[in-house]
């Protein structure tokens, strides 16, 4: 027997006793939901063919893959909606609509390596085919709401209409490029970007309203402030559509929990309306999304609307009261030790904090700013991102070195303006990167960085990774070239090295846990107030 043997597959788990039942309690609760509302259960096979999941570029990226018998690339089901989609198309080609469905199935993807995150996750959902307009919104939206209440705990649920975005974006006059890469910060929530990225075209309405689409989340005064920023026609009336949604969700008593927020933008090729988050209190992420997707269907032979909603019930079993962080009312800020800390600490001091705990911390790694509520602890770079994105801290401050190389999901809210360096590709000279026929080596800390600055060249490259002091590496003949950080460029020159081309600006940011942003919207917003108004008399 090999060592592997007695393991299960990297990010799967075993679940006994406690854990079954907590996840099965969560399933039945909901199963039992969507049956009372008349919903019937289909069950899909685990495995499809990997070109029912074409449609959708960011479920598709992360798919596990695997072949059949007959050698046809085939997947483990990554998203429950597009099999729903194929059956319509197919089983169900002729029965009358509406259709209403619900599922309780897994769901495989590949997770970003030692994220901590599960390749297979217990999904329960439902779909509602064949009907469009606000009736069949507000079905979807007061079940969406009521399976947040089945979970237990504080909730919120989080609704946006694409229409919005989409009026905004079609407003913007730019080159499709540049539209394309603010539909992809704006969902990847890479807001310190989005404001660079957008400041030549700050003189169009559309733009500066783009820009604002991050704080756009609230009670119901945020769409009179979205409809000052004069989104046209269709922003207009995806505002006036919220507007009802959230009068007839009142009616129902439904209101209290939910919240609107316009910079929601995910999958912003696949919904075609509605879109809605749910959060739970100490989750950390979203337990419950979906929204309506009208052009899905007519891809699998029946083109009909349609709306839904999954619920993670994998994160809903584990987390809430029981476990996760205490649910006390201050914040937790991780920030990077060493080159970002100090300048941290100023800007706390300036805001008017007491840092004397960071001042004189020795060895300690968690603390209090005063009595302020806010706690600080010292992470590595990597470390603050993987707090952040995991909710147990709330805000981070961080290099966008790290935040490039690492990814993941969290809101980018802020440039701190300090920390500020590039990323370069470096070499003894141009031709011992950009001559001859073989791929060259490349040494970087940074290998994703790397990667993908070679191949938006369209060039094939070698990575090794190394951990420090990169400079050496095409001194002593390991590589061709580095990619790596350049502040004053001394290190370079002194090692008889020269920046070939620069890859992109780095500073601190400072980032958000999209739970908090939601759940602890009060002392984050505080925070992010407070140290935009230090920016901006820093100049
Ligand atoms: C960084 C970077 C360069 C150096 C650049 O290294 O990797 O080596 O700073 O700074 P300069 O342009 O001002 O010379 P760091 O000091 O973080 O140490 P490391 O190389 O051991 O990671």
């Amino acid at each position: 027997m090999g060592r592997m043997d007695r393991m299960t597959p990297a990010s799967t788990r075993d679940l006994l006793y406690e854990e079954c039942e907590a996840l099965r309690g969560v399933q039945n609760r909901l199963c039992a939901l969507y049956a009372g509302r008349g919903f019937r259960e289909v069950m899909t096979p685990a495995m499809e063919y990997s070109g029912v999941f074409a449609a959708d570029a960011a479920v598709s990226q992360r798919m596990v893959r695997l072949m059949d018998t007959a050698g046809q690339l085939c997947c483990l089901r990554p998203d429950c909606t597009l099999p729903i989609a194929r059956l319509c198309g197919t089983k169900l080609q002729h029965a009358p609509l509406p259709i209403r469905l619900f599922y309780s199935q897994q769901v495989y993807s590949a997770p970003r390596e030692h994220s901590g995150k599960e390749a297979e996750v217990s999904q329960v959902g439902v779909e509602l085919i064949g009907e469009t307009g606000l009736a069949a919104d507000i079905e979807i939206l007061s079940l969406a709401s009521e399976s947040l209440q089945a979970l237990g705990g504080g909730h919120r649920l989080e609704i946006c209409h694409i229409g919005f975005f989409r009026s905004l974006i079609a407003g913007l006059t730019a080159a499709e490029a540049v539209k394309e890469q603010v539909r992809a910060l704006i969902e990847q929530k890479s807001y310190a970007m989005l404001g660079d990225l957008l400041a030549p075209y700050r003189e169009q309405p559309a733009a500066r309203a783009l820009c604002a689409l991050p704080r756009l989340f609230g009670t119901r005064s945020v769409l009179e402030k979205a409809r000052a920023l004069q989104p046209g026609e269709e922003g207009m009336q995806a505002l006036d559509y919220l507007e009802e949604l959230l009068d007839r969700l009142e009616q129902a008593g439904l209101g209290e929990n939910i919240t609107i927020d316009l910079g929601l933008i995910n999958h912003a090729d696949y919904y075609t309306g509605v879109i809605f988050r749910g959060y739970g209190e100490g989750l950390g992420e979203a337990v419950l999304s979906g929204g309506r997707y009208d052009r899905l269907l007519g891809r699998f032979g029946r083109d009909l609307p349609a709306t839904g909603f999954g619920v993670n019930a994998t994160l809903a079993s584990r987390g809430g009261a029981e476990s996760g962080r205490p649910q006390e009312e201050g914040i937790t800020l991780a920030l990077t030790k060493g080159r970002l800390e100090r300048k941290t600490a100023q800007m706390l001091a300036a805001l008017g904090y007491d840092c004397s705990a960071l001042e004189e911390k020795g060895r300690r790694l968690v603390l209090p700013l005063g009595d302020s509520g806010i706690r600080v602890i010292l992470a590595k770079a990597a470390d603050v991102i993987t707090y952040v994105e995991n909710g147990v801290a709330d805000v981070g401050i961080v290099g966008k070195d790290t935040i490039l190389e690492s990814g993941g999901s969290f809101y980018e809210v802020l440039d701190l303006g300090f920390g500020k360096c590039r990323f370069a590709l470096a070499a003894k000279s141009r031709e011992a990167v950009f001559s001859g026929y073989s791929a060259k080596r490349i040494a970087s800390k940074y290998p994703h960085v790397a990667l993908s600055y070679f191949e938006g060249l369209g060039l094939d490259v070698n990575i090794v990774k190394i951990e420090g002091s990169v400079e050496l590496a095409p001194l002593i003949g390991l590589c061709d070239a580095i990619v790596d950080i350049v502040e004053t460029g001394s290190t370079l020159k002194e090692n008889g090295l020269q920046v070939i081309e620069e890859i992109a600006p780095i500073s601190a940011r400072m980032i958000v846990n999209a739970a908090s942003m939601k759940l602890r919207q009060q002392p984050v917003e505080r925070l992010i107030s407070q140290v935009e108004d230090y920016l901006r008399r820093e100049g």
